[in-house]
């Protein structure tokens, strides 16, 4: 139950009719007085004053005055709901066992719970859905270990590579802070300084850069995590989610200004109305699997989140398969409080060195304390499913004591010999990554950071070259000529045919907007010559 309607202490304890007048169905204030009146304030006469003892009134007024909370400081638009992951058991023709011991993947055929928010990154809570933007794809699953999520997005790689610039990156992408417009220059001032971004950027700007809605489009965690066996021994992990029988399907920027004209909200329509007809998206969850260690032999760094791991030296593994068939019962209770992050592993599974891995982990918890609550933890869609003891206490909106029951309830700290908790049995042996060098700050080596953007490039249909010269110029024609330059410069590193195609989008538009100029000053001018020769 996600809505906490049937949570201890929440229920209607009611008798069908209490003698007061009052039925099961009847509206009632949070204190369980009944409302016989909502129609009108307490008045003296009535045409007023109102009172201020009006208690029904104020604290009806006071809840609406806090309904909302602060939204996301990214991904803020989003759609959720829920379903299960089923596990096969194996990655690929190998048993998941050999690399990981997360239970999650064990036993084919076992299902685990599953809750998803699709979003887009940069838009507030209610802007269009149709944006160019990479749209996150957040998984958590109620596992048998306790929750892990898997936040992701549908581009595979990312902007940056280093946590430290992404508030300037998001600063940079959202709305400026003088006109509170968002503006293409000021995004692609930062990109020009950052070309590990141009990947990225040549993903976001074709058509891939708009999937048509949450059910037809990839998924992917992004960064590299690692997959612990029973005996400590770990391999690098990248998640992908493949959609099953929907399909891939990316619009247009045509296509998306026309639905954009008649709808803002399409793909969270979309995700509700296929699951309420009982036509349930489906996923494949594939891993691509690489051993522990720098790989010197790649012209790249694994550890990259700017880079994709090439599929012919590391395949998709197919590992489960997740079908969302609920929807959420309330969309502020389940999708709007819920709270995703990429620290919450379970045993069998570990951070890798990936830098932006680590960034990331602080930031979703810390923004979550402050977004939903200290206690967010204890909200039905956040916490697991499976029992919670600990010794935390308080704090504000504390729901309920996750103590054990049966254990002595006065003790509430550990170490004790007064019945308290106990620390769990280790399920594995640790894995021990062991580290020895200078503390720094430096980009990595191998940045490479345009060897693959020029694949990308050359791996497109022609189709979606033109879509991307075309929204790359439109968005690119309002940024200052230096940004223009730097920009081209780093096309034509990635392929030098692409570099050229803006580079001359570019004059075009550049020579179209001085002639609309002109003919705009030219029927000034004669508009008003014939303004004078009329008032001669
Ligand atoms: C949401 C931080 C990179 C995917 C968020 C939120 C923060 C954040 C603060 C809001 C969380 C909330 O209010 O609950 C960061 C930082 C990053 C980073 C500091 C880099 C250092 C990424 C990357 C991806 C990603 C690389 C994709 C793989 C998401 C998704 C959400 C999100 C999907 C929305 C989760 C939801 O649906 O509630 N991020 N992020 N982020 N981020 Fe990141």
């Amino acid at each position: 139950d996600f809505t906490g309607t049937s949570a201890e202490g929440a229920g209607n304890s009611h008798d069908e009719r209490t003698g007061t007048g009052e039925s099961m169905e009847s509206l009632t204030n949070r204190q369980g007085h009944p409302v016989v009146d909502n129609q009108n304030v307490r008045t003296v006469g009535n045409r007023g004053p109102t009172t201020l003892e009006n208690y029904n009134f104020i604290e009806k007024i006071s809840h609406f005055d806090r309904e909302r909370i602060p939204e996301r400081v990214v991904h803020a638009r989003g759609a959720g709901a829920h379903g299960y992951f089923e596990t096969y058991g194996k990655a690929g023709d190998e048993p998941v066992s050999k690399y990981t011991r997360a239970k999650v993947f064990h036993d084919a055929g076992k299902q685990t719970p599953v809750f998803v928010r699709f979003s887009t990154v940069a838009g507030a809570k209610e802007s269009p859905e149709t944006a160019r933007d990479p749209r996150g794809f957040a998984v958590k699953f109620y596992t048998e270990d306790g929750n892990w999520d898997l936040v992701g997005n549908n581009l595979k790689i990312f902007f940056i590579r280093d946590p430290i610039k992404f508030p300037d990156m998001i600063h940079a992408f959202k709305p400026d802070p003088v006109t509170n417009v968002q503006n293409p220059e000021r995004m692609f001032d930062f990109v020009s300084q950052s070309p590990e971004a141009i990947q990225m950027i040549t993903f976001l700007f074709s058509p891939w850069g708009i999937p048509a809605n949450y059910r037809q489009m990839q998924g992917s965690g992004v960064n590299t995590y690692k997959w612990v066996n029973q005996e400590g021994e770990a391999v690098l992990v990248k998640y992908h989610w493949e959609p099953l029988k929907q399909g891939i399907r990316n619009l247009t920027q045509k296509e998306a200004d026309e639905i954009q004209g008649k709808n803002t909200s399409h793909a969270t329509q979309d995700l509700y109305e296929a699951i309420e007809r009982g036509d349930y998206p489906e996923w494949e969850l594939c891993v691509q699997i690489m051993s522990d260690d720098e790989h010197p032999e790649l012209d790249f760094d694994p550890l990259d989140d700017t880079k994709l791991w090439p599929t012919d030296k590391f395949p998709f593994l197919p590992v489960g398969k997740m079908v969302l068939n609920k929807n959420p019962e309330n969309y502020f209770a389940e999708v709007e409080q819920a709270a995703f992050g990429t620290g919450v592993l379970v045993d069998g599974m570990d951070f890798s060195d990936d830098k932006m891995l680590q960034g990331r982990t602080f930031s979703y918890s810390d923004t979550q304390r402050y977004r939903v609550g200290a206690n967010y933890l204890q909200l039905p869609v956040n916490a697991p499913k499976k029992r919670v003891a600990t010794n935390q206490r308080d704090g504000q909106s504390a729901y309920y004591v996750d103590h054990a029951p049966g254990r002595n309830p006065h003790v509430n700290y550990e170490p004790s010999v007064l019945d308290g908790l106990k620390e769990s049995e280790r399920p594995g042996k640790e894995h021990q990554p062991h580290y020895n060098d200078r503390l720094i700050r430096e980009p990595i080596d191998r940045q490479n950071n345009y060897g693959q953007a020029g694949e990308t490039y050359r791996n497109f249909e022609e189709w979606e070259r033109e879509e991307l010269i075309s929204n790359l110029v439109s968005a690119l024609s309002v940024s200052h000529p230096t940004i223009q330059e730097k920009m081209i410069e780093h096309f034509t590193q990635a392929d030098e045919d692409y570099g050229k195609r803006v580079a001359e989008g570019l004059e075009k538009a550049k020579a179209e907007m001085e002639n609309e100029e002109k003919e705009h000053t030219s029927s000034i001018e004669s508009e008003r010559a014939m303004y004078n020769a009329q008032r001669k």
